[in-house]
């Protein structure tokens, strides 16, 4: 089998995450390119792999590369460092694997994904959690079950490390960029949303107390996203704990049984008769990954559980439930 050769723009945090998938995956993968403008950065990755082709940014790497010398690249750079990063791999023809949010400008992330519709490239975008034997599971079991019912949702820790965390304008908010992946849960659950309506607040965390001196963005949200057939979804993000761990996941409360999702951690399932508790039992990135190679390989997208196009429908609810919290207004779709 001929191995597929993929490339890295950016290589922080969240590429380390793909990257490990790939050293998993040396029979069939083979990293060749890496760029980042951090030298550490770059160099360590690209030791990790003995690739030779290491570029400071993703415009000298697409100067040199090509579909020729590229089969795929994988994208996790900052919110807000999207420019001619994707346009450049759709003209060159380029499958790529991004990382959520794929802009921080949900307008120029449409014009990127009409390019991509134009041109038919395989995309694929990081939610992982799709990739979940657990979100199989529910998935599995809400048709069982009459339609409708209550979903609690959360994700509420503290502020990550990464320095764009710190400004709405840099990172996007919590919601679009952190808790994105339950909103996007629950579109790979219960469908399109009919609308949003989401409140924020701010004032626990104290700038260059708790957090860097520029720290704007809020400490916490709720949005209260309605889906058909009588679903209601109230979705909170919070960013102001520290020191202690609050649940986060989901809590699904149909007419006779309970889903109780922890995220990415296990799920119990709660009937009336009795309790079972199922640990998650696989690595979903790494499913992630083999399923953005395989669709390379073989060009079957629908091994691929979210594309760039699907992707934007969960971008567009995170953002209006943006626009919800500036302006108070219920938003329809
Ligand atoms: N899917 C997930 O579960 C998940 C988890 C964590 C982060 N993420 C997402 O991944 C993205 C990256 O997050 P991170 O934690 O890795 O951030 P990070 O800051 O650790 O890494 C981003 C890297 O991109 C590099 N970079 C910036 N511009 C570049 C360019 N033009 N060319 C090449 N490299 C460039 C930076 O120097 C940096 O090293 C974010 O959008 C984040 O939301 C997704």
């Amino acid at each position: 089998m001929e191995k597929i050769r993929v490339g890295f723009i950016g290589c922080g945090g969240r590429a380390g995450a793909h990257m490990s998938s790939f050293l998993e995956m040396t029979d069939e993968v083979e990293v060749v390119a890496v760029a980042d403008p951090v030298e550490e950065r770059r160099l360590a990755a690209a030791e990790k792999f003995g690739c030779k082709r290491i570029y400071k940014d993703h415009t000298e790497l697409y100067d040199h590369e090509s579909k020729e010398t590229l089969d795929a690249l994988i994208i996790a750079i900052e919110p807000t460092a999207h420019t001619d990063t994707e346009t450049r791999a759709i003209e060159k023809g380029i499958p790529f694997l991004i990382e959520k949010p794929v802009h921080i400008d949900l307008e120029k992330a449409e014009e990127i994904g009409k390019k991509i519709e134009e041109t038919g490239l395989i995309t694929a975008v990081g939610f992982q959690d799709r990739y979940l034997d657990l979100m199989d599971i529910i998935k599995e079991e809400l048709p069982k079950h009459k339609t409708g019912g209550l979903v609690y949702g959360a994700w509420v820790g503290g502020i990550p490390g990464v320095w764009w965390w710190q400004k709405k304008s840099t990172c996007g908010g919590q919601l679009v960029e952190q808790n994105i992946h339950l909103v996007d849960g629950l579109r790979y659950l219960y469908g399109e949303p009919l609308s949003v309506y989401a409140t924020c607040s701010r004032g626990i965390v104290r700038p260059g107390v708790d957090a860097k001196e520029e720290y704007d963005t809020d400490d916490h949200s709720t949005a209260v996203i309605r889906f058909s057939n009588n679903v209601t979804a109230t979705l909170v993000s919070g960013c102001y704990s520290r020191g202690v761990r609050p649940r986060c996941g989901l809590y699904i409360t149909l007419d006779d049984m309970v889903l109780d999702y922890r995220l990415r951690n296990n799920l119990i399932i709660s009937t009336p008769d009795g309790e079972k508790d199922i640990p998650r039992g696989v690595n979903q990135t790494l499913l992630l990954d083999k399923a953005f190679i395989a669709a390379v390989r073989t060009g079957d997208r629908s091994l691929i559980r979210s594309d760039y196009a699907d992707s934007l429908k969960s971008h567009r609810l995170a953002f209006a439930a943006n626009k919800s919290m500036e302006t108070g207004e219920v938003i329809y779709f």
